[in-house]
């Protein structure tokens, strides 16, 4: 026989199998997320992972690092051998793997229209995986999950106050509580006031230029406010004087983001006003807010940021509609509650095992099953088998040990004994009490035990 040669893959670096208990962790998140934003009236959206490379280009700009660095490519196989032949593509034809959720979802509401009855903003909120090809490390991944929220179409700052708390609201449902978060926020200014700022910044780079990295000096034209972002300690001491945005905010920004302040005063929200905190994206404007969480994380300590773009909708789609949103990190919450030893461990649910003793109790337990499970219950059946063997019956002791295994709250009874007299044995896992049954009382049994 012709030998094969096998191979044994592993996941690609800075990816995650999501497992047992990160699944239901991620399906709390998404129960958290449901609750808690759609009592502000966000509803569910789900976009593309893949769009065009120019939506991320000019959405979250060409000199941030997500873009500049970090963005994935999807190149079809059909495109692949255009580029070999040295064919250029159309922009169309040049796809990404979103790196983030914002541009996509404002490009959506944008093409559907999605902007609510009478005008009022439309709210939508994502969950799902982006990719950014960054060096890998503690709460930092290549594919990792995000959920996010994205209002358009309003500039009120009540919308501003109202994203912070809700993403506050959020960590506290799903148990990290406030006493180890970090708020900090800023305004970034609007058209009107930020081209004086960034000038300022420019002037300020140009005069440290000795001083200042290459990546902060390359991006002085095109996008000066980036070296507030940047992590070379040298640069970082620099940008500590740094002209301060809030010298050069127009009169209507520093309104805004006055009410944003008092807004969060009024609810009792601790935050730090931070000059330099400008966000790794170029299209916010006005507010930005990140918030660090002080245990569980190395230096990747942001679970969750954003802030506003009133000028995004006008720059991918064809209308111009201020918004706001943010996006928190699955994996780096998740991480945080680990250390919180807020994870539940069980990663079995089992209500109802039934236990068969004979080759004729599996039709019973068969059917049995699947009424339960119509009622709602879990219910499972000893579903090994030995060596290829599916046919073997397992011990009652075998399989009450399996049952405990699983957590089940309860076992079901049936052998020859049982199906000669139609009945079967019900057993509590935790009082250790039993009852017979007739069979067919018992889904109605259970029904009760429910209401
Ligand atoms: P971001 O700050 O780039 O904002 O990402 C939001 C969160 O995603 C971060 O706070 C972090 O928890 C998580 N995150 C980011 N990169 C990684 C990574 N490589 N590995 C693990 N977790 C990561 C945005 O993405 C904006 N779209 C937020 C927004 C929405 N602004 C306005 N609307």
């Amino acid at each position: 026989m012709k030998e094969t040669s096998r191979a044994v893959f592993k996941r690609p670096e800075g990816t995650a199998d999501l497992l047992g208990k990160d699944i239901a962790l991620w399906q709390k998140f998404l129960k958290c997320a449901d609750g808690v934003f759609t009592l502000r009236g966000y509803k569910r959206i789900e976009t593309p992972i893949i769009e065009r490379e120019d939506l991320f280009k000019r959405g979250i700009g060409e000199a941030t690092d997500v873009v500049s660095k970090e963005m994935y490519s999807a190149i079809s196989g059909g495109n692949l051998s255009k580029i070999k032949t040295g064919e250029n593509l159309s922009s169309r034809s040049k796809l990404a793997l979103r790196p983030e959720g914002t541009a996509g979802t404002v490009r959506a509401i944008c093409e559907n229209g999605l902007t609510e009855v009478d005008s009022m903003p439309a709210k939508y909120y994502y969950a799902g995986p982006m990719f950014r090809a960054e060096r890998p490390q503690k709460g930092r991944q290549r594919q990792f999950y995000q959920i996010g929220t994205e209002m358009l179409g309003s500039n009120s700052p009540y919308l501003d106050a109202e994203a912070v708390l809700m993403l506050l609201d959020f960590f506290n449902r799903v148990g990290i509580e406030s006493s180890i978060l970090t708020l900090d926020i800023n305004s970034m200014g609007c058209e009107e006031c930020r081209p004086a700022f960034r000038e300022a910044v420019k002037e300020y780079i140009e005069n440290n230029s000795e001083h200042m990295c290459d990546t902060c000096m390359e991006r002085a034209n095109a996008n000066p406010l980036r070296a507030f972002d940047c992590k070379n300690e040298t640069c970082a001491k620099i940008m500590d004087s740094a002209p301060n945005i809030h010298d050069y905010l127009c009169d209507d920004c520093k309104e805004h983001f006055e009410i944003v302040k008092s807004l969060l005063d009024a609810s009792n929200i601790k935050y730090n006003v931070n000059n330099k905190l400008v966000r790794g994206l170029d299209y916010y404007t006005r507010t930005v807010f990140e918030i660090t969480a002080n245990i569980g994380l190395g230096s990747q300590s942001a679970i969750g940021g954003g802030g506003r773009y009133d000028k995004l909708s006008l720059e991918i789609g064809d209308k111009n509609l201020p918004g706001i949103g943010f996006a928190l990190g699955f994996e780096r919450c998740a991480l945080v509650l680990d250390e919180l030893g807020k994870i539940d461990d069980s990663q079995e649910s089992c209500d109802i095992f039934i236990a068969c003793l004979c080759s004729d109790a599996r039709n019973i337990a068969f059917e049995l099953a699947n009424k339960l499970r119509e009622t709602g219950f879990i219910t499972r059946t000893d579903e090994r088998d030995t060596e290829g063997r599916w046919q073997n019956i397992k011990s009652l002791k075998a399989q009450l040990k399996l049952a405990n295994k699983l957590q089940s709250r309860y076992a079901i009874i049936i052998g020859e004994d049982e199906i000669a007299e139609n009945k079967a044995q019900i057993k509590d896992m935790i009082s250790h009490s039993d009852v017979a049954l007739s069979i067919n009382e018992i889904q109605n049994y259970f029904k009760g035990l429910k209401d």
